[in-house]
């Protein structure tokens, strides 16, 4: 009898195991671990692979500032090369990566409001690529999706206006069926808007870009997407910041700005300081909130961004501050120097407020976007994603309000961060309610959890195709994808 119920769990472990993973880099019993409360996860999607806490050792690596080629009156010209390379992750070991004007990841792109800028985009990898901006306001034939590949060996050069106000957004490819592959390789960088609006914080010095992405290593520490690639999003044991392994940043004693991006394929993060300091996130993923918005936690799900301000001169003698996730893991130990900034850093309001009208709250619901499913069945609104089929059209300049579902399945569900391209929308409500102080800013990826069900009000400035999407990078690849044609 006792025989007989350890094969049946047995079995039950494995059926566990191999539903939830190709290569069993999963741990059934993670699977079985209790779920935060009001969660309704059960055994996949955001299955856990623990990751391993940063030791601290290597100085974090910050991302150069693109120069432009050229300067001309209001134009400005720049180039952003995809490439091949090898990178030095590992001390003494060269890794196999793909990266924007380097080895490895990205320069940062900082774009004036008002400029007119120009992109050469050059493909130099041996495979078709796009250059997708998320975040911007740009026409859909410049977004870089799927439609705008780029073969090896050419290039191409987009003109577009900046129009939108002061953001951290990023960029990242977006061909059909490789986005996941190539972001796992290394393309990815952060593009800046900047206004005519003073910042008093300095790049590199005290205003610091986090890059958080999880990598899963062979043992020759190369990147094998391949061997590792799950269907239900790619995760990894090894956490990189801006490329750097066990990273470590040294702060003064001041405010302190990050900008971080979950730049994961699938992993989300609830990020918090070791000592449970308070922070003040002052802008999400579309650009600064109406006021800073207190917390002492922070989740970010993939290609979501947020602003927040550590003020460091409020920490103790000695005290050890580390930014770690919610389970304790640590991803960033700080070092903090003595020295003192006096003048004290206003935090910043925006030029132009983030509201919702009367009109956008009393609108009806013109667009119903149910997500469903797990794995290779990932569907929007029942079907997947086809190049050659409209789902939907809004005219340029009106606002539609959405309706995003996530719909459970039997097994429960997991998260989809649902993401629209070539605007930034404003949250209505989720699940009928007031959304969050910190999701009353712009936004371009909502992350909804098994059930939820959000309104958003939407309006697109440009005229083109834009895709939407879940953020889960091989749930977008699997199909999870539609298109939105804008006049
Ligand atoms: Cu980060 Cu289709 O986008
Ligand atoms: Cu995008
Ligand atoms: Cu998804």
């Amino acid at each position: 009898m006792k025989k007989l119920l350890m094969i049946t769990s047995l079995i039950f472990v494995v059926f566990l195991g191999a539903c939830s993973s190709n290569f069993g880099n999963m741990n059934p019993f993670n699977m079985m671990k209790e779920r935060p409360e009001g969660s309704m996860m059960m055994g996949h999607g955001q299955s856990d692979v623990p990751l391993q806490h940063s030791t601290g050792e290597n100085e974090l690596k910050i991302p150069p500032v693109l120069k432009s080629d050229e300067e001309d009156g209001n134009d400005v010209y720049y180039t952003i090369e995809a490439q091949k390379g090898q990178t030095e992750i590992f001390e003494g070991i060269q890794t196999k990566t793909l990266g924007y004007n380097s080895s490895f990841l990205g320069p940062v792109m900082k774009l004036k409001k008002g400029q007119t800028t120009h992109i050469k985009l050059k493909n130099s990898l041996d495979e078709e690529t796009t250059f997708h901006w998320h975040g911007l306001i740009i026409a859909g034939d410049a977004d870089g999706g799927p439609h705008n590949v780029i073969q090896p060996g050419e290039e191409k050069e987009i003109t577009f206006e900046v129009k939108q106000d002061r953001a951290t957004l990023w960029f990242h490819p977006h061909p059909k069926g490789k986005t996941a592959k190539q972001v796992f390789e290394g393309l990815a960088g952060l593009m800046y808007i900047e206004d005519e609006m003073d910042d008093p914080y300095v790049y590199g010095e005290n205003d610091f870009p986090l890059i958080i992405q999880d990598r899963t290593f062979n043992e020759q520490k190369q990147l094998d997407y391949e061997a590792v690639k799950n269907a239900d999003g790619t995760i990894g044991e090894t956490v990189l910041i801006n490329g750097t392994l066990n990273p470590r940043l040294t702060v003064n004693k001041e405010k302190v700005r990050l900008r971080l991006l979950n730049g994961s394929n699938m992993r989300s993060y609830t990020f918090k300081l070791s000592n449970n300091q308070s922070f003040q996130q002052i802008a999400s993923d579309g650009g600064l909130l109406n006021e800073p918005v207190e917390l002492t936690e922070l989740q970010l799900t993939p290609s979501e961004r947020a602003e927040i301000v550590i003020d460091f001169s409020k920490i103790k003698e000695n005290e050890d501050v580390k930014l770690i996730m919610d389970d304790g893991t640590i991803l960033l130990p700080f070092e903090i120097n003595d020295q003192e900034n006096i003048v004290q850093k206003e935090i910043q309001i925006p030029q132009n407020p983030v509201k919702i009208s009367e009109e956008e709250m009393q609108k009806e619901v013109s667009k119903e976007v149910v997500l469903f499913g797990m794995m290779h069945h990932v569907t929007i609104n029942g079907k997947k994603f086809d190049m050659n089929r409209i789902d939907f059209t809004q005219k340029k300049g009106e606002t539609e309000i959405w309706e995003i579902y996530n719909k459970p399945d039997m097994m429960g569900g997991t998260i989809h961060p649902f993401h629209i391209h070539g605007t930034q929308f404003k949250v209505i409500s989720i699940n009928g309610k007031e959304p969050p102080a910190n999701l009353q800013g712009y936004k371009d990826t909502i992350s909804l959890e098994p059930g939820d069900r959000a309104k958003i009000a939407v309006k697109f400035e440009e005229k083109g195709v834009f895709m939407y999407h879940c953020h889960i990078l091989e749930h977008e690849d699997n199909g999870m994808m539609g298109q939105i044609k804008v006049e």
